[in-house]
């Protein structure tokens, strides 16, 4: 109907009809509203018209009528509120199988890089059909990730990780506007949705000039020598890295929280901030050594060292290349003692330009 009739833009994803629909009854109840309170005006102007004689009587209050205008206004409310929790906790959780895209803004473009390997500008393709999670940092200022066709927006800020998630129900190509202002090219700061049948997804990924992300990581890791501190054997100066990520840790404060994606980089960034518990405060802080899009690939290398199941239907080189080099390297360096660092146990490392 909505196609026909584009007061909205296009629905394109699985969650655009519950806001939709949402949105529809907010605007159904509110004018419902507007319309008894503008008839009323009028119907009581004219009711109670002055008239020559006729003196106004003082009107006692109703507790009857009180009690009615206000159960069914908060009744009303606590629809719309349940009803937009429901869509709002369904927006805001990503599927635990997603496909990742890293995102990272900065005056005024938009750079994409895909778990499995594709970088873009201003551009992203996603296959349909597929859940895709968003995980976004800006390089300088403020900015946020919209697609009004999914009914998605997100900020974008700078020293965190933000998240978001869709999963495409149409190909086609649709907007992405940066909606913060950011600067005089705020409005510039545009780019496309490529929504494809899988089968041409594949195709286009197929044309990927670099590794998956965790590889070009697991160079960057070796480069900037953690993996002398970091090592899968318990002997290091730092912990081990492998099957950390998305699990609780305990910090030397005392407290404890789950590994997520801001933990990991806020620990490369910061790392005295949230120490783990039973480790010296000597790692070096590596902010300024690395910019945002290191950060992202040391992370997913981290990330893919846990991760030990094939991500989504079609299996991706990322996932199954890590799963099986991470057998390796657990073999290679058990057997090898203290010598080996991941760039001597793992053939991928060096393919990896
Ligand atoms: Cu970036 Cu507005």
């Amino acid at each position: 109907m909505l196609n026909n009739f584009p007061l909205w833009p296009q629905q394109a994803s699985t969650i655009a009809g519950n806001v939709d629909a949402l949105y529809i009854f907010l605007l159904i109840v509110t004018g419902m509203m507007a319309l008894l309170v503008f008839s009323l005006v009028i119907f009581f102007a004219a009711r109670f018209r002055h008239r020559p004689g006729v003196r106004a009587e003082q009107v006692e209050g109703s507790t009857p009528l009180e009690v009615v205008w206000s159960t069914i206004p908060f009744l009303i409310f606590m629809v719309i509120f349940g009803w937009g929790a429901v869509v709002f906790f369904k927006e805001r959780t990503p599927p635990a199988d997603a496909t990742e895209v890293y995102v990272v803004a900065k005056q005024w473009m938009w750079k994409l890089e895909h778990a499995e390997g594709q970088r873009e500008i201003n551009e992203l393709h996603v296959p349909v059909g597929r859940d895709v999670k968003l995980i976004m940092t800006s390089q300088d200022v403020i900015h946020s990730f919209y697609i009004p066709a999914f009914r998605i927006k997100q900020d974008v800020l700078p020293g965190r990780y933000t998240v978001e998630w869709f999963k495409a129900t149409k190909p086609g190509v649709y907007h992405l506007f940066c909606a913060e202002y950011c600067g005089t090219q705020h409005s510039g700061m545009v780019g496309s949705i490529v929504v494809q049948q899988p089968a041409d997804y594949e195709a286009w990924m197929a044309g990927a000039s670099t590794g998956p992300l965790s590889v070009s990581g697991e160079k960057i890791f070796a480069e900037l020598g953690c993996s002398s501190c970091h090592r899968s054997d318990m002997q290091g100066r730092g912990p081990n890295l492998q099957g950390v990520f998305g699990n609780p840790v305990q910090l030397e404060d005392g407290r404890t929280m789950i590994a997520d994606e801001n933990y990991l980089r806020q620990c490369i960034l910061d790392p005295g901030s949230k120490r783990l518990k039973g480790f010296q405060p000597i790692m070096p802080t590596f902010q300024g050594l690395v910019d945002e899009e290191q950060v992202n690939a040391l992370v997913a290398y981290i990330k893919a060292m846990s991760i030990s199941k094939p991500m989504d239907g079609a299996k991706t080189s990322a996932s199954s290349a890590m799963a099986g080099e991470v057998e390796v390297n657990d073999s290679a360096e058990q057997g090898a003692g203290q010598s080996a660092g991941p760039s001597q146990s793992l053939p991928h490392g060096s393919q990896v330009q």
